[in-house]
């Protein structure tokens, strides 16, 4: 049995896990800076460092408390070495040094992306089961919109990224521009329902070269047009309104402050949002006949891309990650750090945040 303590400071969430064989949680933490950020409409990077400084030895601490562990049971640390914002990943990364110096404990560094398809593999396997190989991934958060080729022997094959902004950041970014705070993901998707997903018509991003490629700032830009073209002003500053009270909004309070033709705005937006995920993927499987699709990363929360992949009729099983593994989390981390462990992949002290890394 090989125990690994996860560390993961990428962005901004504080997260710490102990996980056993890559494949028993046996506790994960996560602090979140979102009442830090929200105000601000995104990610503060400076705030966003200190509030990791502030969060980690307490973090770590309760990981290590919920999993009955001590510094002896483990087998090693491992640490989210990038993509991600430099200053937060320092501080992760300066934090798992410091404790493997002390312990003699081997350092393992997990680019932050195999992390989130780590987080379904490892899911499928608490569930007695296991994706099949090759699989297709898709990872779409706030920092990233990758379609990745993974084959037998786990190695990553990028068919497609995001041109511009990711599909996350485009949640983000309309839910900004309309008053919703940030992060807009979770808002958009609770409130889509109340709309009409064909209410206003948004046109499918053309793609020039590779064709599983992705562009969300296009829609980003429609979005932007649409309420330029409205008397918008009032409702938007009803709803920062609301924020600057109520940090969470319920839906009916939010519900009060968005009449129909904006709910049908969200609807639209998530609507071809999902719809311009779920094309790729599916071109994908029909290109490299992968036996399975994982998706994750924070937009894999949606309710509405779930519910619309299941709808799809791939012909292969599609897996998504419970919620809690599909946002940032460290479970994710030590999960895939079990092969490199096994692999014997060690880190130097010389481990450095590498705020561009990329995983193929
Ligand atoms: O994976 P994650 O926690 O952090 C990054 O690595 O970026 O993803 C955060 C992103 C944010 O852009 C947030 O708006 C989006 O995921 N998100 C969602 C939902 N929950 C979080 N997007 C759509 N629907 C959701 N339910
Ligand atoms: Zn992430």
């Amino acid at each position: 049995m090989a125990r690994i303590l996860g560390i993961e400071s990428s962005c901004d969430e504080t997260a710490a896990a102990v996980v056993e064989d890559g494949r028993a949680i046996l506790s994960t933490v996560v602090a979140s800076q979102l009442d830090v950020h929200s105000r601000y409409g995104g990610v503060v990077p400076e705030l966003a460092s200190r509030e990791h400084l502030r969060a980690i030895v307490p973090v770590v601490r309760e990981a290590m408390e919920r999993a009955r562990c001590d510094w002896a049971g483990l087998d090693a640390i491992a640490v989210t070495q990038g993509p991600g914002l430099v200053g937060s990943l320092l501080v992760g990364i300066t934090f798992a040094k410091a404790i493997c110096l002390a312990r003699g404990l081997p350092l393992i560094g997990v680019n932050h992306i195999e992390g989130h398809i780590h987080a379904v593999l490892m899911e499928a396997r608490m569930q007695g089961g296991e994706v099949g190989l090759p699989a297709l991934a898709l990872v779409a958060s706030g920092g990233h919109t990758h379609l990745f080729h993974v084959d037998r022997e786990m190695h990553y094959r990028l068919i497609g990224k995001t041109r511009d902004d990711a599909a996350g950041e485009a949640f983000d970014k309309v839910a900004k521009l309309l008053g919703f705070g940030y992060p807009g993901g979770p808002v958009i998707d609770r409130l889509a329902p109340h709309g009409d997903p064909g209410g206003v018509r948004f046109t499918a991003a053309k793609m020039k070269g590779n064709e599983l490629d992705f562009s969300f700032s296009g829609l980003k830009t429609a979005v932007l047009r649409w309420v330029e073209g409205r008397a918008m002003d009032a409702e938007i500053a009803a709803r920062r309104e609301l924020l600057v009270h109520t940090p969470r909004p319920t839906v009916e309070q939010w519900l009060a402050v968005t009449p129909r033709a904006t709910l049908d705005l969200l609807a639209s937006f998530q609507a071809t949002v999902i719809r311009e995920l779920l094309r790729r993927l599916r071109s994908a499987a029909e290109e490299t006949g992968a036996e399975s699709a994982v998706v994750s990363g924070g937009v894999a929360c949606n309710s509405g891309l779930r519910a619309a992949a299941a709808e799809l009729r791939l012909g292969i099983p599609i897996y998504f990650p419970q919620p809690a593994l599909s946002t940032d989390n460290a479970a994710m981390i030590a999960a895939a750090a079990f092969p490199k462990l096994a692999r014997r992949e060690f880190a130097g002290f010389d481990l450095r945040a590498q705020a561009g890394l990329t995983l193929a």
